[in-house]
């Protein structure tokens, strides 16, 4: 059974870089702190445990969508290997990761690129866990029409190609967006208020997603990594 998101609220309530150990070099490039690396280690456990249960006679393949998922999915692999090893009658997982990309600066581009490997046949007949590290307007995940009405497969419409068993989500953040689409993950970490957020493998163009904190970007760090 998933527990409901913990809510983060509208940012009212952030935690300042100067009271957490934030990288010196990164200190100009966000405004603060919205969720601490402890909450969400905690967090990421608790979902393990979850997802652990929900899978628990079944063998997970998970999928991790790269690069932003990388740094989410490997605290839950450790944290699902360590709950394996203390139960004998355990079952075990398998992994891969996709490649989406579809994001410029904050916004997002419209164009979703997924890049599937040949290995993913074999998730035919399988119980495939997406894990993403965010989910904003929902099309990465479900895809859209654009206006032309050409329809833009999302990575689930990608995935089913390959006729897996079942599919569930799992995301580390929900955004609050008034433009979403209204997909929700099976499994969610936060639901985080409406802003661009960044570190814990989150990205700004690909930087700042070597920080522990998930943060919010400040102005000058928009402006030092704006993709031109
Ligand atoms: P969606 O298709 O709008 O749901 O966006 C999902 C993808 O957009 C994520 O996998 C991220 O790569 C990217 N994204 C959306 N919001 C953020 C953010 O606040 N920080 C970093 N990446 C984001």
């Amino acid at each position: 059974m998933a527990s409901p998101p913990i809510f983060i609220p509208d940012i009212t309530q952030t935690y300042s870089k100067e009271q957490l150990i934030v990288p010196p070099h990164y200190k100009e490039d966000i405004s603060a702190v919205l969720i601490p690396s402890g909450l969400i280690k905690n967090r990421v456990e608790k979902l393990t445990r979850e997802i652990y249960s929900e899978y628990y006679n079944k063998k997970p393949h998970f999928l991790y969508v790269l690069e932003g998922a990388f740094k989410f999915f490997s605290d839950i692999q450790h944290f699902y290997m360590e709950l394996q090893s203390s139960d004998p009658a355990a079952g075990p997982f398998s992994f891969g990761s996709v490649s989406v990309s579809s994001y410029k600066d904050d916004k997002s581009t419209g164009n979703i690129e997924i890049t599937v490997s040949p290995k993913l046949k074999k998730i035919s007949g399988r119980e495939v866990v997406i894990i993403e590290d965010i989910v904003d307007s929902g099309k990465t995940i479900t895809g859209y029409t654009k206006p032309n009405k050409e329809k833009v497969p999302g990575l689930l419409q990608e995935l089913e190609k390959y006729k897996p068993s079942s599919i569930k989500v799992v995301s580390l953040l929900l955004k609050r967006n008034s433009e979403s689409n209204g997909f929700v993950p099976d499994f969610i970490g936060f639901s985080i208020p409406n802003a661009f957020v960044v570190g814990y493998g989150l990205d700004y163009n690909e930087h700042l997603r070597d920080i522990n904190h998930i943060c919010t970007i400040s102005l000058l760090g928009e402006q030092k990594y704006k993709d031109i």
